[in-house]
């Protein structure tokens, strides 16, 4: 008897934390994503751009190549340029952020 009047209290607990979880999580998630694409973040790809990325031939242009084609092609040059994850991803959307 005691058991089946606990179980609804454990049920709302748990969708309480559940929910309250949720919804303390989205705007984090958000404000990452804003920050991939802030002017910090991307002037910091600007100068990793510039200093890792001529160094074995011209700066390319950005406008030369489609999204698509820097996915590849970074995927293949990061590690040239020694990158990690992170300096990978800040050059990518900086690239992004000024091609035609
Ligand atoms: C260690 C030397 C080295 C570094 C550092 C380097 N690259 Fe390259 N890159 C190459 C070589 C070699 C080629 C030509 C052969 C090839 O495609 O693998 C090339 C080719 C390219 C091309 C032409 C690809 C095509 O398909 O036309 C682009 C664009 C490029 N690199 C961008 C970059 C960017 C952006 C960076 C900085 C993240 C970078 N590279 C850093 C050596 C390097």
């Amino acid at each position: 008897m005691k058991k089946n009047t606990l179980k609804p209290a454990i049920f709302l607990a748990f969708a309480f934390a559940v929910t309250a979880t949720t919804i303390s999580c989205t705007p984090k998630v958000q404000a990452e994503a804003d920050q991939k694409f802030s002017t910090e973040y991307l002037a910091q790809g600007q100068t990793i751009f510039h200093n890792s990325c001529a160094k074995c031939h011209d700066l390319p242009d950005p406008s030369e190549h489609s999204d698509e084609a820097w996915t590849g092609i970074l995927a293949e040059m990061a590690p040239k340029a020694k990158l990690n994850v992170t300096q990978h991803e800040m050059v990518y959307n900086y690239i992004i952020s000024v091609k035609n």
